[in-house]
């Protein structure tokens, strides 16, 4: 008779290879594709980053090219908050006058440059890209927004020399227009960077498990549902700039938008590479 123990590690290894097998035609559909990463300011605080790096390196490893654009949220407020700053949000948008952008410059990069050290540690190869280094042209959004930007051009020539060389592309999302710094929301950026690289997927990695509905979570939205979400309200916040870059992406290159729980191990190996997938999936519908 087989000892329990001996009968479940045998179970666990048989569900492993399956989950490997379900891989397969992924791997070969997605290879040499582009993967845009939006990985949440939270993962930094909450320490999940270097799980979500592993699965962007293995991505790599397997001729998938992820670019990864990185969030700040937490960080930003905490560091206004020591300069005695007081945050304030449009439609889930951070106002940014010249105060604010003193503490992004600080910031952003710093988040950056942590991602693209972490990389390093975890066996990878990553460059750090500054926006507001000649990556990201943007226009005000508005005036009430201040140094809001809008992407209008992503120096795609810089990023993908990147990726034909196997390195993992972090970019920071602050822009540049007539000499000023401008800060980008960051799923905002990752959507018009996804979009000048014609990337076939983009992921937004967040701290919740993707659009819920009350306490429901969607998994899969489409364009007009997702954007009757935000009119009824349902969709708040940081989660309204993030639908509206899944929208953006999915009406133009992407076929796919993505949102997962970035607090859960591999959530996005298993949203890339199994049948059904985690989270939020927004289509064109
Ligand atoms: N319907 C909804 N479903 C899920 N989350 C929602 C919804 N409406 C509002 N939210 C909020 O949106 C948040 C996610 O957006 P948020 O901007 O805070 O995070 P992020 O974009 O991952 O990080 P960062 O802004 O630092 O890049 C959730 O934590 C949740 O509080
Ligand atoms: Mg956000």
């Amino acid at each position: 008779m087989v000892h329990v123990a001996t009968q479940m590690r045998m179970d666990l290894l048989v569900y492993k290879s399956h989950i490997l097998a379900e891989a397969v035609p992924y791997i070969r559909k997605y290879r040499s594709k582009i993967m845009v990463i939006k990985i949440g300011g939270e993962a930094f605080t909450e320490g999940y980053i270097a799980k979500i790096l592993q699965d962007a390196i293995l991505l790599n490893e397997l001729g998938i090219h992820p670019v990864i654009v990185h969030g700040g949220g937490k960080e930003i407020t905490k560091e206004m908050e020591r300069r005695k700053l007081v945050p304030r949000f449009i439609k889930g948008l951070r106002v940014s006058d010249a105060a604010t952008i003193k503490v992004l410059k600080k910031v952003m990069p710093r988040t950056g440059a942590e991602i693209t050290k972490l990389v390093g540690l975890l066996g990878g190869v990553s460059k750090q890209m500054p926006g507001h280094k000649g990556i990201l042209e943007v226009q005000k959004v508005s005036e009430e927004l201040g140094y809001v930007g809008q992407v209008t051009w992503v120096n795609t020539k810089s990023v993908l020399r990147l990726l034909k060389k196997g390195i993992i592309p972090v970019i920071t999302p602050l822009g540049f227009k007539d000499g000023y710094v401008y800060n980008i929301n960051a799923d905002t950026a990752a959507s018009s960077i996804a979009i000048a690289l014609k990337a076939e997927k983009i992921t937004f990695m967040t701290n919740v498990d993707g659009v819920k509905n009350g306490m429901e979570l969607v998994p899969s939205l489409a364009i007009k549902e997702a954007r009757k979400l935000i009119r009824k309200k349902i969709i708040t916040g940081g989660m309204i700039p993030k639908t509206e870059a899944c929208i953006f992406a999915v009406k133009n290159s992407c076929k796919k938008a993505h949102l997962v729980n970035g607090t859960i191990e591999h959530a996005l190996l298993l949203e890339i590479f199994t049948d059904k997938g985690v989270g939020t999936q927004i289509t064109k519908g």
